[in-house]
């Protein structure tokens, strides 16, 4: 990236709090990669701000914003367009400004699909287990969709679990929540979504229940500075598994390819968001 100049276009990813977002480095690393006269910074904005400042970004002409917790909904809200996986969330992670419009976009679900076909799973007709039905679980359960045989979603409130079979329909079944570990044992393929393992050494799945699965792939949507014990634990259990920087890398290729309407350098990205939480390569 060359020095700022009044040519500079900036982008950026909004969230309260932002300031641990790998995004701007991971950005940052595809403009300079590219050589683009752009700029990514992350913006710490408060709910009650969250209005007028997509108002402002539009008005000084950025090129696009990504959004993360608490604003996806509000970033829906505020959206004058939105795709299908948006509409389908009633989350937008990524804005593109298009003169008055404000299009939004959710590459979540795309980052995730992109992930699990990367660790080699075939999602054609699988069982797929979703663990968890906040905002990443719809995310997961959506990116299954439409080649999945099935998708069984378990969470630990079976109130959302439901709200969440009915909008995927026929290929959806809840999973009592005490069932969750023989559910494992049959699934084809993992999702976990919940946020256990992020702070805790606990995991949702027993390494004995993993030892016994058929399951061939599983994606932990948690990340932290290392690898979670989720995913050592499946791994050491003869899964291919991957945690949630990989799907961090993806969804932020999806949104570049948004933003500038080419392909993601994701090798680069990919190496980026290694770097910036201190891991080597897997
Ligand atoms: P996100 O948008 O990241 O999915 P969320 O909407 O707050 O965040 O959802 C958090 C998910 O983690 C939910 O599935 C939640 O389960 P509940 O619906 O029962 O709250 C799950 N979760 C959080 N803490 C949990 C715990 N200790 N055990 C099991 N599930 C947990």
């Amino acid at each position: 990236m060359a020095e700022p100049d009044a040519g500079t276009l900036l982008l950026g990813v909004v969230g309260h709090p932002v300031r641990h977002s790998l995004s701007p480095a991971i950005q940052n690393a595809a403009l300079r990669h590219d050589g683009r006269n752009a700029i990514y910074l992350a913006f710490e904005v408060a709910p009650d701000n969250f209005e007028v400042f997509v108002e402002g970004m539009r008005a000084a002409g950025v090129r696009g914003l990504n959004v993360t917790l608490p604003h996806k909904r509000a970033a829906f809200d505020v959206c004058t367009t939105v795709t299908e996986e948006a509409q389908w969330t009633e989350a937008v992670n990524t804005m593109t400004f298009e003169g008055e419009e404000v299009v939004g976009d959710n590459t979540d679900i795309e980052g995730v699909r992109k992930t699990l076909l990367e660790l080699g799973a075939e999602l054609d007709g699988a069982k797929i287990l979703v663990i968890g039905a906040g905002g990443a679980g719809r995310a997961a359960a959506r990116a299954s969709m439409g080649s999945a045989g099935e998708i069984w979603i378990a969470n630990r409130t079976p109130a959302r679990a439901e709200k969440l079979r009915g909008s995927v329909g026929r290929a959806a079944r809840v999973i009592p929540w005490k069932e969750l570990a023989d559910a494992a044992v049959e699934a084809d393929v993992i999702v976990h979504t919940t946020s256990v393992g992020l702070s805790e050494s606990e995991t949702v799945l027993k390494r004995e229940t993993l030892e016994k699965s058929k399951c061939k792939v599983l994606l932990d949507l948690v990340y932290g500075p290392g690898e979670t014990k989720l995913v050592l634990e499946a791994r050491g259990a003869g899964i291919r598994a991957a945690d949630g920087l990989a799907m961090l890398v993806l969804q932020g290729a999806e949104a570049y390819v948004t933003f500038w309407d080419t392909s993601a350098p994701v090798e680069v990205m990919r190496q980026a968001a290694l770097d910036a939480v201190g891991r080597a390569e897997p």
